[in-house]
């Protein structure tokens, strides 16, 4: 299938793999390009600049195909080494970076002189429009549904990418409750150029993550995700457990005082403890809702070409039929 996103990545499949803390390491992005998506590795997983280079090094010795790096900007004092990043995406030979969080106008110079696309992740119509004007050359518009962090909006899929396409001249990939080859059809219909996928990815056999992880979200449904953090205008998409439970009920009796300091303990660097260890109730872990879709632990390049084959045959005997004369 060519969609703008496949022309302007370089990829045979419209699908992106989104930046994924402490699950975008190599063997992910890896079997995601190999298998015709766009593999992409999460920067700040990697503690240092070299570590992210050694990455990008790992990652090649998987792949020849291409692979992108997520860049997150935190609304942090300290902020991590951005220009180190920067620089080992430039001199790795990335040709395209995801960016999220804040603004990333400033690192645009550097990586466009590089020949790098730059797709940024937007919550909303607002942000979308603002990506587009400092010089991105795609975005991911990620739904209310969505793993992580949807905004303050709560503006569901349905809605926000015809809205999208409504302003935004540049393409966009949707992002957020995206499973599988009606959620492709579907978003292609409602004006994107393809998807973007976070939990369903988790639940692949090469997802460098431990097993309960993956059994975690085979279990859920549709109704176990939870938003926390909402008080501190960060909200996040979650698995429901007993730390977000805990931390639920910190934001029901603190009410607005609450403060990160409060629930350090449920949120701060628990993800080593939950994807590698497989401490499933360690603390509060990003997740989708269209974990109730997901119901099997394939291998990436099964679900990928099960997407493909799927959308292929909606559009061909379903869609073109219900106009056929
Ligand atoms: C476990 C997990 C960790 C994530 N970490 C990041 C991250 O570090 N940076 C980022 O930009 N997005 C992150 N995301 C969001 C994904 O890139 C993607 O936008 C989101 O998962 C899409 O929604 P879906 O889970 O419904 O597919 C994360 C998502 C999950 C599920």
């Amino acid at each position: 299938m060519k969609t703008k996103i496949t022309e302007m990545f370089g990829i045979e499949h419209p699908i992106i793999q989104g930046g994924m803390h402490f699950v975008g390491f190599a063997e992910m992005a890896a079997a995601v390009s190999n298998a015709g998506g766009l593999g992409i590795i999460t920067g700040l997983t990697l503690r240092t600049a070299d570590a992210l280079a050694n990455e990008i090094r790992r990652c090649r010795e998987m792949t020849d195909k291409p692979f992108g790096v997520n860049l997150t900007f935190l609304p942090v004092l300290s902020a991590p080494d951005y220009p180190g990043y920067i620089r080992a995406i430039i001199e790795g030979g990335i040709k395209v970076v995801e960016t999220a969080g804040n603004n990333p106008q400033k690192w645009l110079p550097a990586l466009h002189e590089a020949g790098i696309k730059v797709i940024h992740k937007c919550t909303s119509v607002r942000h979308s429009l603002k990506a587009e004007a400092i010089g991105c050359d795609a975005v991911s518009v990620d739904g209310f549904e969505c793993g992580g962090h949807p905004g303050e909006d709560d503006v569901p899929n349905f809605i926000l990418l015809p809205r999208a396409a409504e302003e935004l001249k540049i393409p966009f990939v949707a992002s957020g409750g995206m499973a599988d080859g009606r959620s492709l059809v579907a978003a292609l219909a409602l004006g994107a150029e393809g998807i973007n996928m976070g939990t369903r990815f988790i639940a692949t056999r090469e997802a460098p993550v431990h097993e309960n992880v993956k059994q975690a979200i085979v279990a859920a449904s549709e109704l176990d995700t939870r938003l926390v953090m909402r008080p501190l205008r960060n909200t996040e998409r979650v698995l429901r457990n007993d730390a977000v439970d805990r931390l639920l009920e910190k934001e029901r009796t603190l009410g607005s005082n609450l403060k990160f300091e409060d629930i350090v303990a449920e949120v701060a660097g628990v993800y080593p403890r939950i994807m590698q260890e497989g401490a499933m109730d360690a603390g509060a872990w990003s997740c989708g809702m269209v974990a109730g879709l997901i119901h099997d632990i394939p291998s990436v390049k099964e679900l990928i070409d099960r997407i493909m084959g799927e959308a292929e045959a909606i559009i061909r005997d379903r869609l073109a039929g219900l106009v056929a004369a």
